[in-house]
């Protein structure tokens, strides 16, 4: 066990599939089920996903080879890994802004996941509402108390916990079990969201390809939300990465990961905009609502609803849990390395800060208006800006500072056989920092202009 894991004695993964599933567990998470349904929804339906499925591909991937290349090869949290590779210069505040950005995630996070907790409570005990309207009533209700607080403070409790365990103690052994439950269940309800009436008209929304609208706001969206779904951009997979052993592959690793949480994201889609469009009077573009809003009604349409329901609402929680949890980590992980805190002693600041950080959050969704839309700026600058950002500094990192020799060398050590060297070097080199950049200034010159 690590509980005390100061500088030298780092925990490591039992075995490739442990960290494949807790990597994809960090991935996997209400960015999916939550965020990506949300984003399809307000950005017209089908041509987000083309243009999300392209920079999952394209950029996702070989970020994701990226980080986990800097932090195997480093050993260590995202400030000490860019100390080490390039010491005595400024790339170490690449890792203190992934830091940071990490910690504000967690804030708001914690918050949202919180509300599933509540979700599950209530579908156990008296259930979400008979109709459309109520369970709109309820959810509104909800929002306008003191009560998101309390469920806010619950999940950030129970992330504290496990990783005040450790990586082997606590990480790996609660997402081993956990994650295929998750895609059963995901299976199910999309089984009965396209088989109900009407289904069609969302499938239609979701899938049939419309190009027409597409903008430059799109393309930035969908690339933060790449970058947010596949947990890159501020140093997570580079601490993941840093307990990962000499002998796995980080390639096929990072391909793994990428297509399960791509998997879980497109059906979880495909769960929402069928049953969505089947129910009259529901909108796509609800925004954080939407699958509060929406995923109660299939329950109350299907046999053995209220099972299915408390079942998904047990699982949405624990695919957060085992996100926050590497949220929380990777600040950890600097307060440890950097630091020499005790696990525990780091685990529980950085939550409790978290939380502090999270209480605008918790209360701008009803509660005390002079927070409103709190949530969805801070989500809007560290959750997708602030992501690309760093994930822009990490391509260059690779490309042009360490250099993507070594990088290569460094996934060749586990995998000699390894032949895309060149064109995985041609992505971080080129095309990916370029193709963020071009989207970043044409962004920024919307907002300006
Ligand atoms: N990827 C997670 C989700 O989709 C959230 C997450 C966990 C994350 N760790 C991260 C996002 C690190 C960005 C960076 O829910």
């Amino acid at each position: 066990m690590t509980h005390s894991a100061g500088v030298g004695t780092r925990g490591t993964w039992g075995s490739k599939l442990t960290f494949v599933l807790a990597a994809a567990g960090s991935a996997i998470g209400l960015g999916n089920i939550w965020g990506f349904p949300m984003m399809v929804g307000l950005y017209g339906g089908s041509g987000f996903v083309f243009v999300y499925l392209i920079c999952v591909l394209l950029l996702g991937v070989p970020v994701m080879m990226a980080e986990l290349t800097i932090g195997r090869s480093a050993r260590s949290d995202p400030v000490g890994a860019f100390k080490k590779l390039a010491p005595q210069t400024r790339w170490r505040f690449v890792g203190v802004l992934g830091v940071v950005t990490g910690l504000v995630i967690l804030s708001y996070y914690s918050v949202v996941a919180g509300w599933t907790l509540r979700y599950l409570a209530t579908t156990l005990t008296e259930g979400l509402g008979e109709s459309p309207a109520e369970i709109q009533a309820a959810f509104t209700g909800f929002l306008a108390g003191p009560w998101p607080l309390v469920f806010h403070a619950l999940f950030m409790a129970l992330t504290i916990w496990v990783v005040m365990g450790g990586v082997e103690g606590g990480i790996e052994r609660i997402t081993k079990i956990l994650m295929p439950f998750l895609l059963l269940i995901l299976l199910l309800l999309v089984l009965r969201s396209v088989t109900l009436e009407g289904a069609w008209r969302g499938i239609d929304f979701y899938l049939r390809p419309d190009l027409s609208k597409i903008s430059f706001s799109v393309v930035l969206a969908a690339m933060g939300q790449a970058f947010f779904s596949l947990s890159l951009g501020m140093g997570a997979m580079i601490t993941y990465g840093s307990y990962l052993s000499e002998k796995e592959d980080l390639a096929s690793s990072a391909l793994y990961v990428s297509l399960s949480d791509l998997l879980v994201a497109f059906l979880a889609g495909l769960a929402i905009f069928p049953a969505l469009f089947s129910v009259p009077g529901l909108k796509p573009d609800e925004g954080p609502a939407l699958i509060f809003l929406v995923l109660p009604n299939i329950f109350n349409t299907i046999p053995f609803g209220q099972l299915f329901g408390t079942a998904f609402y047990l699982l949405v929680a624990i695919a957060a849990l085992t996100s926050a949890i590497s949220l929380l980590e990777v600040v950890v992980a600097y307060f440890i390395d950097q630091r020499g805190w005790s696990r525990r002693w780091a685990a529980l600041v950085v939550g409790v800060s978290a939380y502090l950080l999270g209480v605008p959050s918790a209360l701008g969704e009803g509660y005390v208006s002079f927070f409103s839309g709190f949530l969805s700026r801070v989500d809007f600058l560290f959750g997708k800006l602030s992501l690309v950002i760093g994930g822009l500094f990490i391509c260059l990192f690779v490309g042009w500072r360490w250099g993507t020799a070594n990088a290569v060398a460094e996934i060749q050590r586990s995998n000699p056989g390894f032949r895309l060297g060149e064109a995985w070097s041609f992505l971080v080199k080129y095309l990916c920092p370029l193709a963020i950049v071009v989207i970043l200034i044409r962004q920024l010159a919307d907002l300006l202009l």
